[in-house]
């Protein structure tokens, strides 16, 4: 098992793609964290990860990834009581498709706070234990607006770029403790997330058509596909790999 007797750190591990990804961690024998600021989706998490022949296990902690002390709080009670070899930086919000000067700033402090803020107070709470112990990895969850830009989305991508340069820039100042950092960057994916915005659409479902045909698999990505990249980033398979940032987009972006 690749996960026995490692701990993993998951924020918005209440829905989607953080669920997923605690789910096939713990697949690997992980203990997983299962972090979400929404406490009744951590323990539907939780429960699905328990109540099943998984070789893992699953913990509850509640956290806003915006509160930086909190964060810090609840990795450092976690790195006690379980351990700390990999954090998955996910917890995200979406952007409704709007002109970047539409936007309300209200929105864009709210999607810059958990995008942006949110996956620098986890590198900051988790770098001093992992750099201590001299081993561990960090997986941010970026996005292919990251990448290639989205527009009518801008602050999203905005957020997005940033966390990707971000975690190349603490690739470079981790190698050398023993520490790895990567991202991943998923195309759209069958989440809440993105169910939420077909469903706003006129017609939900000519907007779905409309959008699997532009990726050459000619469907979104499942919370799966890209949980398994995560977990290839978070385990000691990907022991070589770091500042890499991984397209997940089904071809999205080979044109
Ligand atoms: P989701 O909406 O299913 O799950 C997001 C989780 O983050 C929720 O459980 C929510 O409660 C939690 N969350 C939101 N604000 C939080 C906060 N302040 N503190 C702690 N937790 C908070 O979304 P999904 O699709 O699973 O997204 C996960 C990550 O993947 C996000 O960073 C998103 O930007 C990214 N992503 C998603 C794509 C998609 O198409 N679904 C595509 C590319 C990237």
């Amino acid at each position: 098992m690749r996960f026995q007797d490692r701990t993993v750190f998951v924020t918005g591990a209440g829905s989607g793609i953080g669920r997923a990804t605690a789910k096939r961690c713990a697949d690997e024998g992980a203990t997983v964290v299962v972090t979400d600021v929404d406490v009744e989706g951590g323990e539907e998490t939780v429960a699905e990860v328990e109540d099943s022949d998984r070789p893992g296990s699953a913990v509850l902690y509640e956290l806003d990834v915006t509160d930086a002390a909190a964060f810090e709080d609840t990795v450092d009670a976690a790195a006690a009581e379980h351990g700390l070899d990999a954090i998955v930086n996910n917890a995200g919000v979406g952007q409704a498709n709007c002109a970047m000067e539409e936007l309300s700033l209200e929105d864009r402090d709210r999607i810059l706070g958990i995008n942006g803020k949110g996956v620098w107070n986890g590198c900051r709470a988790a770098i001093p234990h992992l750099k201590k112990q001299g081993s561990g990895s960090i997986v941010n969850v970026a996005s292919l607006a990251g990448v290639i830009g989205q527009p009518f989305a801008a602050a999203y991508a905005f957020t997005k770029g940033g966390v990707t340069k971000f975690t190349k820039s603490l690739a470079g100042e981790l190698g050398r403790h023993g520490v790895r950092a990567n991202a991943v960057c998923p195309g759209f994916t069958d989440t809440p997330l993105v169910r939420g915005g077909l469903e706003s659409r006129d017609d939900p479902e000519a907007a779905r058509e409309k959008l699997e045909s532009l990726y050459a698999l000619d469907r979104i990505g499942q919370p799966e596909e890209i949980a398994d990249a995560i977990r290839f980033l978070a385990g000691e398979e990907s022991s070589f790999v770091t500042g890499h940032e991984l397209v997940v987009d089904g071809g999205y972006s080979s044109g």
